[in-house]
């Protein structure tokens, strides 16, 4: 069955590019990103491996360890890294998952048959220091993902984490957020004592600090 928002993220070990990892271990009290790729020396997967190295500083700002997938071993992920440094401009320091027998891959049901048989779509999981699954999302192996949305998201769960709060849509760090409708206003005035603006008894908005 596939994986689900709440689900615990399943644990495994396996071989990356920066050595052997039991992933939970690995995780340890950090976030993570992890998100699988169809293979590699493919133009697609070039660009959003490149990019995820060019945001490093950004994740590690966010607690947030990526973790890669594809579906070949470590001497070609290491190969590959060499080209993805050399044509995105970066230095890509972050593991990523050596799979070439596909065992991570159908764990996380990354493999849809109707796409492809045998290489991975793009699945990103965001993961909580508690290895609880916060966010999924899929796409085709033919649309580069959007990494302003990802590091978005992050921002989201975690501000409503921190606060007790929901986001809007198109919600930035530092835009006004929303009160949860099982929040009643008396509770709402002591626990936003900045205040909060109703504009329906289930539309409130107030600020936090991010
Ligand atoms: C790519 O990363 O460019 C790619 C990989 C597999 C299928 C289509 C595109």
């Amino acid at each position: 069955m596939a994986l689900r928002i709440g689900d615990i993220a399943p644990n495994f070990q396996v071989d990356t590019t920066a050595g052997n990892i039991n992933f939970h271990d690995w995780i340890g009290g950090s976030w993570c990103f992890f998100f699988s790729h169809p293979a590699d020396f493919t133009p697609v997967c070039t660009t959003e491996m490149g990019r995820t190295a060019q945001l490093a500083g950004e994740f590690t700002k966010r607690n947030t360890k990526p973790l890669g997938l594809s579906t070949d071993g470590v001497q070609e992920h290491l190969e590959w890294i060499k080209d993805v440094d050399d044509t995105q401009n970066t230095v890509l320091e972050f593991p990523i998952v050596a799979d070439a027998d596909r065992k991570i891959a159908k764990l996380y049901d990354m493999i849809h048959d109707n796409e492809s048989s045998n290489a991975a779509v793009r699945s990103v999981f965001i993961i909580d220091p508690d290895k609880k699954i916060r966010l999924t999302m899929t796409y085709p192996m033919s649309v580069g993902r959007n990494f302003d949305e990802i590091l978005r998201v992050i921002d989201a769960l975690q501000t409503g984490d921190k606060n007790g709060i929901a986001t809007p849509a198109d919600w930035q760090l530092g835009d006004d957020v929303i009160i949860p409708p099982s929040v009643s206003n008396e509770d709402a005035e002591k626990k936003f004592p900045q205040g909060f603006r109703q504009i329906r008894p289930y539309l409130r908005y107030t600020s936090v600090a991010s």
